[in-house]
């Protein structure tokens, strides 16, 4: 057990695979995915904080790294603070990589990220088990800050490794109380003097495949435990600084305020117009109020828009669409607006050839007896950043509910089970041929 981890239940049945059935693969599976359940738990809620460089992150990363080493796996922080555990030699080249990552959005699921993580351990135990010899190195990865919940950009350590993120951005990322990302990988005990692209580390890498929880409905439609990742949408964050006039609430005639909360709301329904109208998605998920006081008008309303299309056109359309909304509103209000765009992902295609290798691999090995379905998503990953510099694939494991970034988020024991199964496959296909 990590130290300092909370003595916890080991998760609430919404966020348990649960006992019921005999496990086929990763018999480890349930043992690790209790110790890790009680990490950043927040009892209130329910749900995971298990934000980057924070303690349960630290307590997160030990539990990883106790993982490796019970296993005889090389374990190694690289220069991002990314983790890595070798079976093999990580110099050799040509390795087979797969992982996820452990970190959460505030009040998360516990599926995002850890189902990947964890069955990529099982998926190794069960592939000792099957006694099969490894012609090709293989790791498991955590990659760091991945939801970006703290530092608002998301894929930190994935972008820097792959040379997506200025090193001089990186440093002047900041959290809600001011703390830079190097402040905190320092106070975490890590060294942020060595980040920046590691093309050498991602040279090394000749396939890597990330398992994850789906974060939508399509395999409870097609009726399959597991899919194949096709593609995912680009997709952005931006900030809106809506800016008026601090003033008293009880005194202030309502003609005489520029009250930005206003145009801020006006904005959130633009959005929603704009979304239906594009078939894309847009939300305003997270707002900071300055001064944040009950019996005043808001000087500032900092709202954060996320927005993600099937097509970039489509994107470009409904951003345009909502900034133009915006600025209308202000303009009428008395508002000044500054929109900037914190972060942007462009489409993903995965590689065909990794992609249909899995397919064929899987073919006949479930229990539907079709093909495995090939699937897109809205959700951005640690594998789409990579998919730049690295053949990569992703796997999806059915969600009943499609419910994600929830603590209501959820995977059934037997479908995590064809999950570990499916991984152990792929990754025997790939490193064992
Ligand atoms: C990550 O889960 C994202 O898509 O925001
Ligand atoms: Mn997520
Ligand atoms: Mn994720």
């Amino acid at each position: 057990m990590p130290s300092g981890t909370p003595k916890g239940p080991p998760g609430a049945s919404a966020t348990s695979p649960g006992t019921s059935r005999q496990w086929r693969a990763g018999d480890s599976f349930l043992s690790m995915w209790r110790e890790l359940a009680p990490v950043g738990l927040h009892p209130d809620s329910g749900g995971y904080r298990r934000y980057a460089w924070s303690a349960a992150d630290v307590d997160c990363r030990a539990w990883f790294r106790a993982q490796a080493e019970a296993r005889g796996l090389t374990h190694e922080s690289d220069r991002n603070g990314n983790q890595w555990a070798w079976l093999g030699d990580p110099l050799a080249g040509n390795a087979v990589v797969t992982g996820s990552h452990l970190d959460s959005v505030p009040d998360g699921g516990a599926f995002d990220g850890p189902l990947g993580v964890v069955s990529s351990f099982a998926a190794l135990d069960e592939l000792h088990r099957r006694g099969v010899e490894f012609t090709r190195p293989l790791a498991i990865t955590n990659f760091g800050d991945e939801e970006g919940a703290r530092f608002g950009l998301a894929c930190v350590g994935s972008r820097l490794a792959a040379g997506q993120l200025a090193v001089a951005d990186a440093r002047r990322l900041r959290d809600a109380d001011g703390v830079t990302l190097p402040a905190a990988m320092e106070r975490a005990g890590y060294d942020p003097g060595t980040i920046g692209p590691d093309p050498q580390r991602l040279a090394r890498i000749g396939a890597f495949v990330e398992l994850h929880v789906e974060q939508g409905r399509a395999l409870d439609l097609t009726g399959d435990p597991v899919g194949i990742a096709s593609a995912i949408w680009p997709h952005g964050r931006w900030r809106f600084d809506f800016r008026g006039e601090a003033n008293h609430a009880g005194t202030t005639r309502l003609a005489d305020r520029r009250d930005p909360m206003l145009t801020y709301a006006e904005t959130v329904l633009a959005a929603r117009r704009e979304a239906e109208l594009t078939g894309a998605l847009a939300t305003f998920g997270k707002i900071a109020v300055e001064p944040n006081g009950v019996n005043a008008i808001p000087s500032l309303v900092r709202g954060w828009l996320d927005s993600r299309a099937a097509d970039q056109a489509t994107l470009d359309a409904v951003v345009t669409g909502i900034e133009r909304a915006a600025r209308e509103y202000a303009e009428r209000a008395g508002i000044d607006l500054d929109v900037v765009r914190e972060s942007f992902t462009p489409v993903v295609e995965f590689e065909h050839a990794l992609r249909d290798e899995l397919g064929r691999i899987l073919e006949g090995t479930g229990d539907t007896g079709r093909p495995v379905p090939v699937l897109g998503t809205g959700a951005g990953h640690d594998a789409g950043i990579l998919s730049a510099s690295v053949p990569t694939a992703m796997l999806f494991v059915r969600n009943p509910t499609g419910i994600s970034h929830s603590p209501a988020e959820h995977a059934a024991e037997d479908d995590c089970t064809a999950g570990i199964e499916a991984l152990a496959d792929v990754l025997e296909g790939l490193a064992c041929s």
